[in-house]
């Protein structure tokens, strides 16, 4: 928006001084071309040839969808780098070593393997906060990750497995996206991640729920995956978790304890695609629950309110009970007073 505010200003100077134009507007075009980043001034001498660096940004540059095989060499003084949407195969150890000031490190879309990453080359970027590397050809995280760091995104790679020390010191991490891969049992793997609010696992093959998630989470994705049952007092482990999903899993009601959703903190529930045959208890501060595609014969109201009152009422506002076996589609009676505030109810 500044070079476009910059071109503004030098059409209004040439509609005020017609004719003035020629004699200034060679400074102005290159004043212009400085600003967008396509001169070659000193600022600009050390951008690789493929890539952008605008003056106007001198710690960004930009690389992204230009077909780079290799990743260009990146000056020191840079400090976010966006190399995604290119056919990048590797990422060899000192690719970085003059840019150690790197806080992003955006290499989406590429061709990476796990094999073609040296073994240092993130852990050396001691400020990175920033790494995605999704949408590659990981198959494993083989590299140790610099304890700095605050999001890493590894969506839609072929991860099967995750070492067990790889999260050791994270204690940064606040998300992290591991959905589309091939995990089958992550163990403890995200126990020591204590900033983490954020967990992607979604379109994997989990058999059972990660064990010790930590209780900083306020966000945990699961679905597309094989999970039958849920461990005891799962959720009630989570004291922030407000957003659970683990839809299209295979859940049945023998898997799931009594009183597994009845947890204060949790605003949206989906639960939907499962084989659960009935409406699992719920806190009355629950506000979206998706039950829908399960095999539920019955709506029970009492699995929202024990005791309905008029200060004891569900804050559901959607309920999606559809694709189930309800006979009925009109609410139950004693529905409306515990219900009062949904907006929504489909059966
Ligand atoms: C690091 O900088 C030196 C000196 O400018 C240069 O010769 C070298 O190629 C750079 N290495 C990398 C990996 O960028
Ligand atoms: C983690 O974050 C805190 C607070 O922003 C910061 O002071 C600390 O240096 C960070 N740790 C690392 C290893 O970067
Ligand atoms: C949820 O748990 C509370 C106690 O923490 C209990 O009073 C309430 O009846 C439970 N709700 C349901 C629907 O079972
Ligand atoms: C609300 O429900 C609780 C039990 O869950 C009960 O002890 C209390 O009396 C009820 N309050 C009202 C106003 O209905």
């Amino acid at each position: 928006s500044f070079a476009l505010s910059s071109l503004t200003h030098l059409l209004v100077f040439a509609a005020l001084f017609p004719g003035g134009l020629c004699q200034y507007g060679y400074e102005y075009f290159t004043w212009l071309a400085h600003i967008m980043g396509y001169s070659r001034s000193p600022m600009t001498s050390d951008c690789p040839a493929k890539c952008t660096c605008p003056p106007i940004f001198p710690t960004a540059m930009y690389c992204d969808t230009r077909k780079l095989k290799h990743i260009p060499v990146v000056p020191a003084r840079m400090r976010y780098v966006y190399l995604q949407n290119n056919q990048i195969e590797a990422v060899p150890e000192g690719v970085f070593d003059n840019a150690t000031s790197l806080i992003w490190v955006v290499l989406h879309r590429n061709k990476i393997s796990s094999e073609k990453i040296g073994k240092g080359v993130f852990s050396k970027l001691k400020n990175l906060k920033r790494l995605y590397l999704d949408h590659n050809r990981l198959t494993k995280i083989s590299f140790p990750l610099p304890s700095s760091l605050k999001q890493l995104r590894l969506t839609s790679n072929k991860i099967s497995k995750i070492q067990p020390d790889l999260f050791q010191g994270l204690k940064n991490l606040t998300m992290l996206l591991l959905n589309d891969n091939q995990l089958q049992d992550v163990g403890g793997s995200f126990e020591e991640l204590t900033s983490l609010g954020l967990l992607d696992l979604s379109n994997n093959q989990l058999t059972k729920l990660p064990a010790g998630l930590p209780e900083s989470l306020h966000q945990v994705y699961l679905d597309f995956n094989h999970i039958s049952s849920i461990p005891e007092e799962y959720f009630q482990k989570l004291p922030k978790l407000q957003y659970a999903r683990i839809s299209n899993n295979h859940l049945t009601d023998n898997g799931i304890p009594q009183n597994t959703f009845n947890v204060s903190n949790l605003i949206e529930l989906d639960l939907s695609h499962n084989k659960l045959q009935t409406i699992p208890p719920v806190s009355t501060n629950l506000e979206n629950l998706y039950l829908n595609a399960n095999r539920i014969r019955e709506f029970t109201v009492d699995s929202f309110c024990k005791n309905t009152g008029i200060m004891n009422f569900s804050k559901i506002q959607v309920l999606r009970l559809d694709g189930n076996a309800i006979k009925q589609d009109e609410l139950p009676p004693n529905a409306h007073q515990c219900l009062r505030q949904a907006r929504i109810i489909d059966i």
